[in-house]
């Protein structure tokens, strides 16, 4: 059912590293991390950078844990300089990817036109895009919280068919709560979350009720379980918090 938390819905605690961990860090927080996650009922994921990808998945083999990347280019190859394509993470092999997050849009240029692409691309790879969408503080204030928001959702997913629930993750990311301490109230994400669902129902019906959509921004151990309590929230996108092994495991264990 729409809006109920159902069996379907298995909560996805997905730790977004950003520019943070060079192979051996990244090594270091899983030697810490993989015992602990044994423990942990929920799905986790990291989502270290690039040059990390790969050491992390041979580390990770047997563990339960999920990796993702960052970012993708939406072509399989080319003359695209710098670029990483969906095929390259997907020998790594990775099952989710960070589509549209609010810094790639910020200083990166993205676009909703470009997310739609790569969001596109990673359903024809297989790979599950989780895809960020949010509104700025001056946005929230103006009022235009749910126009902004819904907007994005319904451009990030022009011209794509959505059969199964598990293909595609969302993340409301409000960028006023990214990195600043400053978390949403439970309910006001609720709110925000339940309209992506509702607006997702409109799109593709009952399957809506599957796909998971995450609240990130200053998401900590002191607050992740208020925000859990949400009948909406299925998990959260951490930045900060998720860098420190012992963190990001209390985080992932808020049922506790
Ligand atoms: P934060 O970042 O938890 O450090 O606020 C969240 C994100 O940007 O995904």
């Amino acid at each position: 059912m729409i809006g109920v938390k159902g069996m379907s819905r298995t909560p996805l605690l997905a730790g977004n590293w950003k520019m943070h961990k060079n192979v051996k860090e990244t090594l270091g927080f899983l030697d810490e991390f993989i015992p602990l996650a044994k423990g942990i009922s929920a799905e986790v994921a990291v989502f270290p950078p690039f040059t990390s990808l790969w050491a992390a998945a041979e580390k990770i083999k047997g563990s339960g844990i999920k990796l993702g990347a960052q970012n993708m280019h939406w072509e399989d190859s080319g003359a695209f300089t710098g670029e990483i394509s969906p095929a390259m993470l997907k020998e790594i092999p990775c099952d989710y990817v960070i589509i549209g997050h609010s810094e790639r849009r910020q200083y990166f240029a993205e676009t909703d036109e470009t997310v739609n692409r790569k969001v596109k691309s990673a359903l024809e790879h297989g790979i599950v895009p989780v895809v960020c969408v949010g509104e700025s503080l001056e946005q929230r204030e103006k009022g235009e919280t749910l126009p902004v928001v819904l907007s994005q959702v319904e451009k990030s997913l022009s011209e794509i068919k959505i059969e199964n629930g598990s293909q595609i993750v969302f993340a409301y990311e409000p960028i006023w709560a990214i990195g600043t301490g400053k978390v949403a109230l439970p309910y006001d994400a609720q709110e925000v979350i339940g309209a992506i669902r509702r607006k997702l129902a409109e799109l593709y019906g009952d399957v809506a009720g599957e796909i998971r959509i995450l609240y990130g921004g200053s998401v900590k151990p002191d607050n992740i379980k208020d925000l859990m309590a949400q009948p909406d929230i299925d998990g959260a996108l951490v930045g900060g918090a998720s860098l420190d092994a012992r963190a990001f495991y209390q985080i992932a264990t808020y049922d506790r």
